[in-house]
């Protein structure tokens, strides 16, 4: 009992130290809806990987404090060179990210002369520095009909998210072999199990699953979509085919609401690297920091922009 007192104590304190760190260093935090729940809960933004980098862009803080993976702060260095940008646990990446590189990428262009290279924002910056246009799973349809209708697409690196695309634009599509080692796992048999006990709540999945779960989806949306669908649907139980951690702000948003996972083992480990102590020991230390070069960042600053130009809808 006094060990549990004495925890959430210090989670009180370090909670208050990290307030005060941010107004001192005029920093923001911002978090993905995969992020743990104790720092969703002190984020000033929480978000799917666009409204992040949108929010990224507008800020007048000097500082951002990305609670995401590797990309995602590169994202924010790319758009925002005079800030801060501090990963908190170093080491968070995402294995998708590291599927491509800007090698592989130079070299698979040259297969298909003329073709218009869209990667999705779980890119490297190297990467996003060799594509036309960049896209999240919010936008990639917009994104794919935004393309001159005569020329062909390279998507990288998710071929299930490119898949998805292909399936909802009448264009000529070509695509990287990568995916999200979390939502590729998710099988139909799961699925179907979850569904049977489960009989009328709608099943919401993520674009990055592959195309058999998709085809099992009753919603298919980006992380903030589904919070969105959730909030003004009638229903009162959702399947939800994503990271489980979303389940934190859809259970906080909607109360009396029932979120079941479609599988409670889609967890990502690299969005659960980042805890209380590692946001307070980066506002201290000022590190670790990511930036990007200069000779990148100007070209994949164009990919992220042009997005950025996409109308949503
Ligand atoms: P969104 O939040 O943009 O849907 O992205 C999901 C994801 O996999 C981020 O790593
Ligand atoms: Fe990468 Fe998948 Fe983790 Fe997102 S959930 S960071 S795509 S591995």
């Amino acid at each position: 009992m006094n060990d549990i007192m004495s925890k959430s104590e210090d989670g009180e304190k370090i909670k208050e130290s990290i307030k005060k760190l941010l107004k001192k260093r005029n920093a923001i935090l911002l978090a993905h809806n995969y992020e743990p729940p104790e720092i969703q809960d002190i984020a000033d933004l929480c978000g799917d990987s666009l409204e992040l980098s949108i929010k990224a862009s507008q800020t007048d803080a000097d500082v951002i404090v990305f609670c995401g993976v590797h990309f995602m702060a590169e994202t924010a260095s790319i758009l925002c060179p005079d800030k801060t940008i501090l990963l908190p646990a170093a080491d968070a990446g995402c294995p998708m990210a590291d599927m491509i590189t800007a090698e592989g990428l130079i070299n698979k262009r040259k297969e298909v002369p003329d073709t218009v290279v869209i990667s999705y924002v779980n890119t490297s910056a190297s990467v996003k520095a060799e594509s036309d246009v960049c896209c999240t799973s919010a936008n990639v349809i917009q994104v794919a009909n935004s393309v001159p209708s005569e020329k062909p697409i390279l998507m990288t690196p998710d071929k299930n998210l490119a898949q998805y695309t292909l399936s909802r634009t009448n264009r000529d599509i070509r695509y990287w072999d990568g995916y999200c080692p979390i939502h590729n796992n998710l099988t139909v048999e799961q699925v179907k199990k979850v569904k049977k006990a489960h009989p009328g709540a709608p099943f919401l999945a993520h674009p990055e699953c592959p195309p058999e779960i998709l085809a099992l989806a009753d919603e298919i949306k980006s992380t903030s979509g589904i919070l969105a669908y959730a909030a003004q649907s009638n229903n009162k139980e959702f399947i939800i085919g994503t990271e489980v951690g979303i389940l934190h702000p859809l259970k906080k948003a909607n109360p009396e609401k029932t979120f079941i996972p479609a599988d409670p083992g889609m967890i990502c480990p690299d969005m659960k690297k980042i805890g209380l102590p590692h946001i307070q020991l980066a506002l201290e230390n000022m590190a670790p920091e990511v930036r990007v070069p200069e000779e990148i960042r100007i070209r994949a600053k164009a990919a992220v922009e042009r997005m950025l130009t996409v109308p949503r809808t």
